[in-house]
């Protein structure tokens, strides 16, 4: 089984301990607002992280729950994984979808592999450099619309100041405008997902973490999408960032970055 076949697995079982799930509470809240943590939440990490150093003993590992929120320098070089075990917790809490695991594998610094797993429809996103992006073993494609005929969607950055929340929601407004509609699904790994497989033109969100959008990333370069920050630089895969996921159509209809006015990050 070569190593995506493995990660692929890893996260089918991680599904099958979220579907499992039954009276979820949430044990602890983080800092921030309304950052909550299950016990779901760690065991998953734990099944993942023994299923994924066993797929990959050289590897490194960034994981939401262990609370390191960026590169140490040893993974600046060679295999990282970069985990978040359920992303959407507020929505696994509440029995909302979607809820999402997500893997990514970093190599010297850079997207190689992404896994990205609903299990709740079923849904299996993948990629790996160079090989394109996968949706059930079939291949996806990001769209080819302008913004004009594209949904947007957005994430509201809920755990940071005040400031920075209002802004995703003043965007939210300034895209509105531009676009058909906006979306908000709680899960900001399958909202790049969506830019991946076409449904979304494009995605914001104006502070996330590197185990938010490292899977995604490698998921929708290789659907033909283009992943930024807010000014559209290139990402640095090495701790929070805004982040900006657009379908082809949308990044060749130009004039989708956010007014600088209105960013807040
Ligand atoms: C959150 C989700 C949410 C996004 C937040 C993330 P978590 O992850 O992706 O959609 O708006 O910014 O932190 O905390 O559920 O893993
Ligand atoms: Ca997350
Ligand atoms: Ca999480």
């Amino acid at each position: 089984m070569n190593l995506l076949d493995k990660i692929k697995e890893a996260a089918y079982g991680a599904g099958e301990i979220m579907k499992s799930a039954s009276g979820i509470r949430p044990s602890e809240a983080k800092s921030g607002h309304a950052n909550f943590v299950t016990k779901y939440d760690a065991l998953v990490q734990d099944y993942l992280e023994k299923q994924l150093s066993a797929a990959l003993p050289e590897a490194t590992f960034v994981a939401e729950e262990e609370g390191q929120e960026v590169f140490k320098e040893e993974d600046k070089t060679g295999f990282t994984f970069v985990i978040d075990p359920i992303d959407g917790t507020s929505n696994f809490m509440k029995a909302w979808r979607p809820s999402t695991t997500s893997i990514g594998v970093l190599k010297d610094g850079k997207p190689y592999i992404g896994v990205i797993y609903d299990p709740y429809m079923d849904r299996m996103f993948c990629a790996e450099k160079g090989k394109g992006a996968f949706l059930n073993n079939v291949q996806i494609h990001s769209s080819e619309d302008p913004l004009s005929r594209s949904l947007v969607c957005m994430g509201t950055a809920p755990y940071y100041e005040e400031e920075v929340s209002r802004s995703a929601f003043l965007l939210g407004h300034w895209y509105l405008l531009r676009s058909i509609d906006i979306r908000r699904s709680g899960s900001a790994a399958f909202d790049i997902c969506s830019v991946a497989a076409g449904n979304i033109g494009l995605f914001y969100e104006p502070r996330l973490c590197l185990w938010d959008f490292a899977a995604g990333a490698c998921i929708l370069e290789e659907a033909g999408g283009k992943i930024t920050d807010f000014y559209g630089n290139p990402l640095t895969y090495t701790g929070k960032s805004s982040i900006l996921a657009a379908s082809p159509g949308v990044v060749a209809g130009g004039d989708y970055l956010p007014p600088k006015e209105l960013i807040r990050l």
